[in-house]
């Protein structure tokens, strides 16, 4: 089973992530989280991925899907287990690339599970985290972009795979384990 966790910034995709690939055993691939490693190592393209994320900007398309294609390539075993994709897709053109990459290894995307959540709460989590999380996009300036980046250009993902029957809207405003129960339980009628 391959998943895409999406939402907005701060709506829990990778806390959702954490339970969801020891409920399924999975994988997890977050971009996000991939991109602070090589900026943490100092990487040719953590230095080029800096600049983007620390503006609250999207890395360029192209770029990302270079990315995933190389962990694809390196770790084909990952694609055969099963994977969870946190913050990727991003883009139509991501969703797009994704769906051909995946089909290379004779798989596809089984579910996209859409965390809603209100946005002065996605604020309110983002500027909790910032007090300890050390990354350069959780203040306000920063997240006030990232959330216009998310409705202009993430968004449309949400039309785009609910058209192919594959999203499952979970209301991710409660707590951690009863939006896990929400997920569980719209995962579990879909495999049933
Ligand atoms: P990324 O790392 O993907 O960040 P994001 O989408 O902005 O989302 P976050 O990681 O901030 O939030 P989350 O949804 O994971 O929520 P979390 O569980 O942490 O991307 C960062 C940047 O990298 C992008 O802006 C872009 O520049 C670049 N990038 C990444 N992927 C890319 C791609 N594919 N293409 C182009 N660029 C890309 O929760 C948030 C906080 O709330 C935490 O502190 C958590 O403990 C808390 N919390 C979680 N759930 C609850 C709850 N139910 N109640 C109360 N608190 C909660
Ligand atoms: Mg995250």
């Amino acid at each position: 089973m391959n998943l895409v966790i999406f939402g907005a910034p701060g709506s829990g995709k990778g806390t959702q992530s954490e339970k969801l690939i020891e409920e399924y055993n999975l994988h997890h691939i977050s971009t996000g989280e991939l991109l602070r490693d090589h900026i943490a190592r100092g990487t040719e393209l953590g230095k080029l991925a800096n600049t983007y994320i620390s503006n609250g900007l999207l890395i360029p398309d192209e770029l990302m899907i270079e990315v995933l294609d190389e962990i694809f390539k390196n770790d084909p075993e990952k694609v055969a287990k099963g994977v969870i994709f946190d913050g990727f897709p991003r883009t139509v053109a991501q969703a797009e690339a994704l769906s051909e990459m995946l089909k290379e290894y004779g798989s596809e995307i089984h579910a996209v599970v859409g965390l809603e959540v209100e946005e002065d709460e996605l604020i309110r989590r983002m500027l909790e985290r910032g007090k300890q999380s050390g990354r350069s996009d959780d203040n306000l300036e920063t997240i006030k972009k990232r959330l216009n980046v998310y409705h202009r250009q993430t968004s449309p993902l949400r039309d785009y795979y609910m058209e192919k029957g594959k999203y499952h809207s979970i209301d991710g405003n409660g707590t951690v384990d009863g939006i896990f129960g929400l997920i569980k339980k719209a995962l579990d009628e879909e495999t049933a």
